[in-house]
């Protein structure tokens, strides 16, 4: 393999996220799995990643500058008795961005195109089973958060057929999102191995990044996008 090329993707989704997600033993745990995400437009899956091949790809492409970052950043803000909602964090997306081919062209000579190429055909089946439908895997994009950057609850206005697959990167942190189960919002850290699938109307938050162990703390979201092709 050339120096910089994609590592094998067998190697990121591992043997557990093999069974899972495309095994016929994974069958009935992805019939469940589907059904969470129909219920909540959230589902976690635990150990079905191995991310260490992703982790310098993704060093490598933070450490070529801030300037590809977009910073998106709304203060929270308080009103009389009225708080509301804001965020901080950043995003790395050549479908966004003014240097949209540059971007593009290091995302492919860094290996993370064809990774989250991988990665996107491991998740496909079950994608399209929380969908109900197929689905197009449409690009790769990073979410970053430093120490302090959040998302506050936000989320019942997206709309469309769309759905992230995201994997978590944490270092120097113990990180966590909040997501909506009933009428509660509920924990999901951002454990080792996880990955996640994130639909569209639902509300959720990112929480504040807390420092650990003198470690400059660092959360970066690898976020696979997907849209539905049944045209609903
Ligand atoms: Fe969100």
């Amino acid at each position: 393999m050339r120096a910089g090329a994609a590592p094998n993707p067998v190697s990121v989704v591992s043997a557990r996220g093999r069974r899972v997600l495309l095994g016929d033993a994974g069958r009935e745990q992805r019939r469940r799995a589907a059904e969470e995400f129909r219920r909540r437009q959230f589902v976690q899956l635990e150990g079905v990643v191995d991310p260490t091949p992703l982790v310098p790809v993704v060093d490598r492409i933070l450490q070529a500058g801030r300037q590809l970052e977009t910073p998106r950043i709304k203060p929270l803000s308080v009103s009389g008795t009225q708080i509301d909602s804001g965020f901080r964090f950043s995003r790395i997306d050549w479908a966004s961005h003014p240097q949209a081919a540059q971007l593009r062209h290091l995302f492919d000579q860094e290996g993370l195109t064809a990774l989250g190429e991988s990665i996107a055909e491991a998740f496909r089946p079950l994608v399209e089973l929380a969908l109900d439908s197929p689905a197009r895997y449409d690009r790769v994009f990073l979410l970053i958060y430093r120490e302090g950057d959040f998302i506050g609850p936000h989320g019942l206005d997206s709309t469309g057929r769309r759905v992230n697959v995201q994997i978590p990167l944490v270092r120097g942190c113990r990180t966590a999102m909040r997501v909506t189960d009933g009428d509660t919002l509920r924990l999901a850290y951002d454990a080792p191995g996880s990955a996640r699938l994130l639909g569209t109307g639902f509300c959720h938050e990112v929480l504040p990044v807390l420092a650990v162990d003198g470690e400059r703390p660092l959360r970066v979201v690898v976020s696979h996008r997907f849209l539905a092709e049944d045209g609903r």
